[in-house]
């Protein structure tokens, strides 16, 4: 039901989900005739004070008012957590219209960027610092996250900074730690580039958070990082790899086109006040 409504997205495996469980978090699923058509998820987001729902129909069973249900009760939860705002991300012309309906408007969009792997070298060994992965260096993921991500998380062109515990970063932001890079100088964790596989589709792994501290940018340590896990994206059989960047983030964007990554889909990202107002309701009452 997720990969078919989102088919450009990775879909977490359902170990995946077990773990990301937590209080005031809200998986449902919407039933026809006890078939599985729609499914929806609330919870907190990434941006300080703000909900993230998302109301998922199958294309065959759409236009029948179950996005509806599924959106006013995921909207309701959100409420119930002392939530004033919530936001959403859309990929289609149709979700954008429905989202309008209840008051979301526009604020970001996101573009795919994708890379087929074909041959790809590994780059040569740097001397100014060392790469090493998660794998062989298991305690520096935590490093990484209090000495590059939550420096570098302000630099996202985001509306609001991130939210992203030390747990979040633990258990959303890695899956495998072979595929992970850190860039390492004397003590210090600099850099990290990497790949989140995606167990539904082996072919197919996401980039992962990539950052460089801000004292070592302009010496390529994230391109280095980079093509690392491209060349290791094609010793595991990977063809494609694919990264979401914000519409703004001109560096970001920049890196991935020198590294030779083209365009795919576009997610628009919508935000409304809570509580939201049930469309025909409100023309009823008027
Ligand atoms: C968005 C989504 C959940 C809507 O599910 P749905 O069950 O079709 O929604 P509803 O039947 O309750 O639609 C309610 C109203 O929204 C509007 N709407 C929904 N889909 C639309 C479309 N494709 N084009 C134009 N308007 C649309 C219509 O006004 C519709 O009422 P109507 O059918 O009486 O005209 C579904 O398209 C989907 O799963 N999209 C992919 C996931 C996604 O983007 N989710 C985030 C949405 S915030």
């Amino acid at each position: 039901m997720r990969i078919a409504a989102l088919p450009h997205e990775r879909c977490p495996s359902v170990a995946e989900l077990r773990e990301m469980d937590r209080p005031g978090r809200l998986l449902l699923v919407a039933e026809v005739d006890g078939r599985v058509v729609g499914s929806g998820l609330a919870d907190r987001s990434d941006e300080e004070g703000r909900a993230y729902v998302a109301p998922r129909v199958l294309p065959e069973h759409r236009r029948q008012g179950v996005g509806t249900e599924l959106l006013m009760a995921l909207a309701r939860h959100a409420v119930d957590q002392g939530y004033e705002r919530a936001g959403a991300g859309v990929e289609d012309d149709g979700s954008l219209a429905f989202a309008q309906r209840f008051g979301f408007v526009e604020a970001d969009r996101q573009v795919e960027q994708v890379r087929r792997i074909g041959v790809e070298p590994w780059p040569a060994p740097p001397t100014e610092y060392e790469v090493v992965t998660v794998a062989q260096r298991p305690e520096l993921w935590a490093r990484a996250y209090e000495q590059v991500a939550l420096p570098t998380f302000p630099d996202m062109d985001v509306p609001s900074l991130l939210n992203v515990t030390a747990d979040d970063w633990a258990k959303e932001w890695i899956n495998d730690p072979e595929a992970m890079f850190l860039a390492v100088a004397g003590d210090e964790v600099i850099g990290v580039a990497g790949l989140l596989l995606d167990t539904d589709k082996p072919e197919r792994a996401e980039v992962a958070y990539t950052a460089v501290r801000r004292e070592w940018r302009g010496k390529s340590v994230a391109a280095t990082l980079k093509r690392m896990s491209m060349a290791w994206a094609a010793e595991h059989g990977i063809a494609e790899i694919y990264t979401w960047t914000q519409r703004g983030n001109d560096n970001m964007r920049r890196l991935n086109e020198h590294l030779g990554f083209t365009y795919g889909a576009t997610s628009i990202s919508v935000r409304a006040t809570l509580p939201l107002a049930l469309p025909d309701t409100a023309a009823h009452d008027g």
